[in-house]
């Protein structure tokens, strides 16, 4: 099933060569990962703090989860030179931007840049309407590899798709001009309907107002709930719930190299938590969201950690399919909590190599036991699906989680992520170790479903269940494999 629809895909798109191009180009095959400092530093940038930054992500392993992009975000300039080129501010940056990138690269990252197609940014420094192809090429002449490009003071240059469009495509010509392989993230909190015609524009594109660090508090700020067709004022405060509740919708239009776009995450910010802050984490890799770390990873906390590295749930975003969940049910419960909010949902969709995930999602205020049939797990549009009639091997993603004595070591530099319950993606990709069906992506082997049956699990209150189903290979091998799980793979070594 999941081999037909990717070849539908390509022999659909595949071929395609007349402009727009697309793709726009070879990056972000699977979802960018990263860390923007705007959660944590907002304007208050520097050269130092962006570099201790990096090395702080590093020491902590996230780097080689696969954190690859150090973004640095609004308030870097300090307007234009006599030639028009835009200048960063030397008291931040007393170096320069090439500096930055160059030691950047040597530490093994990529480097993420933030301007705003409007004629100032956010922050009221300056923008690049106007400015694009002079901007794009001083970005490349600095070594840039990620543009995240925003949408404030844009001089009205939006109200229909057509118009919004035409000024982020500005931009996207301008760096394919420059040669420079630049992933360019388009920040435009989902105005003018992004999902239906950014894939010939950007990498990704936000789908809504920016998050907050709730679980699922309303705010009236963020004003669009998912509930209406057409979103004038995505707002900002947005929380997990909210957001997720407007990407059922429209997730299925993300693919490789063109996401859709849930900003940035808030795990360990502390406003959630454990079991939140698990859940935003598994919702934002299974529906194929960029995984950019809003944390001060200075006082990042062992619960964080143990979260933001799972190589279980990372396997799933960064799944070489790159197909994302979409939701199967969707339940009102009573038990609401003090905003009056309550409901259950499944998510679902298909991995690489015949997997599923499977998600329960509990967004009702007591844990609870949920379930699902494989039917609901493997709906289509018509019809039964053939993996109905499937035996399935049942793996829990957050069961082998690392454990918070290890975390909380690493974080104090006495300790070493080990191999049971860390993977080392500079090693080697997640692709290369999914193919090679290295056990430390798989989670734990929980369970089996039969041929139509149905999933049962208990689910904590604002938690999830998130499950890898592979199809059953025969009694005798999966018994082998819960004995020694390191044999399950041919190349893995511990
Ligand atoms: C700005 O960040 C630096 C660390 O990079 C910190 O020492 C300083 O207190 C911060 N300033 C403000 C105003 O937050
Ligand atoms: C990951 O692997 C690289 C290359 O072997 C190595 O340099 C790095 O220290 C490893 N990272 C961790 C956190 O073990
Ligand atoms: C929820 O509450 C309504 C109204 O009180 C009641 O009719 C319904 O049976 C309840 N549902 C459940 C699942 O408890
Ligand atoms: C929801 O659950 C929390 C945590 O258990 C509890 O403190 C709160 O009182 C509950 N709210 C309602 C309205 O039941």
């Amino acid at each position: 099933m999941h081999g037909s629809i990717f070849t539908a895909l390509s022999a659909l798109f595949g071929t395609r060569t007349y402009p727009p191009q697309y793709p726009i180009n070879d990056l972000a095959q699977s979802p960018a990962m990263g860390w923007n400092n705007w959660n944590a530093y907002a304007c208050n940038v520097s050269e130092t703090m962006l570099l201790s930054t990096a090395a702080k992500v590093a020491a902590l392993g996230l780097r080689d989860s696969g954190y690859q992009y150090i973004v640095l975000d609004d308030c870097w300039s300090n307007g234009r030179d006599h030639n028009g080129e835009l200048q960063p501010d030397r008291e931040k940056f007393p170096s320069g931007m090439k500096y930055v990138a160059d030691q950047l690269h040597s530490m093994g990252y990529l480097f993420g840049m933030y301007s705003d197609a409007g004629s100032y940014t956010c922050g009221k420094y300056a923008g690049s309407l106007g400015y694009e192809e002079k901007d794009a090429k001083t970005f490349a002449s600095w070594n840039v590899d990620y543009l995240k490009y925003d949408n404030c003071f844009n001089e009205g240059l939006s109200g229909t798709p057509k118009i919004t469009a035409e000024r982020y495509r500005v931009m996207k010509n301008a760096l394919k001009a420059t040669g420079r392989p630049i992933l360019y993230s388009m920040c435009n909190w989902g105005e003018d309907l992004p999902w239906n015609w950014a894939h010939t524009v950007a990498n990704s594109w936000r789908m809504s107002g920016d998050i907050y660090d709730y679980f699922n508090r309303p705010d009236a700020r963020c004003p669009c709930t998912g509930e209406e067709t057409y979103c004038a004022y995505p707002g900002y405060h947005c929380s997990v719930m909210n957001i997720l509740n407007k990407a059922a919708h429209i997730i299925h239009t993300s693919q490789p190299g063109a996401w859709n776009d849930l900003d940035m995450l808030e795990v360990g910010n502390g406003g959630m938590d454990d079991e939140e802050y698990k859940a935003h984490f598994s919702m934002w890799a299974a529906l194929k969201s960029p995984l950019l770390l809003g944390n001060d990873v200075s006082v990042l906390d062992a619960k964080a950690l143990s979260i933001l590295t799972n190589p279980a749930i990372i396997a799933v975003s960064q799944d070489p399919l790159g197909v994302a969940a979409s939701r199967m049910y969707r339940y009102y419960v009573n038990d609401t909590d003090q905003y009056g909010q309550g409901e259950i949902q499944l998510w679902s969709g298909p991995l690489s190599g015949g997997d599923q995930v499977v998600i329960l999602l509990n967004a009702g205020n007591i844990s609870r036991t949920m379930k699902a049939s494989l039917e609901e797990v493997f709906r289509q549009q018509t019809g039964i699906s053939p993996e109905v009639s499937n035996d399935w091997d049942i793996y829990d993603l957050w069961a082998n989680r690392m454990d918070l004595e290890l975390a909380q070591s690493i974080i104090d530099g006495t300790g070493k992520p080990s191999p049971e319950v860390y993977y080392n993606a500079t090693e080697t990709s997640y692709k290369d170790g999914l193919a090679g069906g290295n056990p430390v992506l798989l989670g734990k082997l929980v369970g089996k479903v039969g041929a139509g049956g149905t999933i049962e699990r208990e689910v904590a209150r604002h938690g999830v269940s998130m499950l890898r189903l592979r199809k059953t290979v025969g009694s005798a091998k999966l018994q082998s494999a819960v004995q020694q799980p390191f044999e399950l793979s041919g190349t893995y070594t511990n």
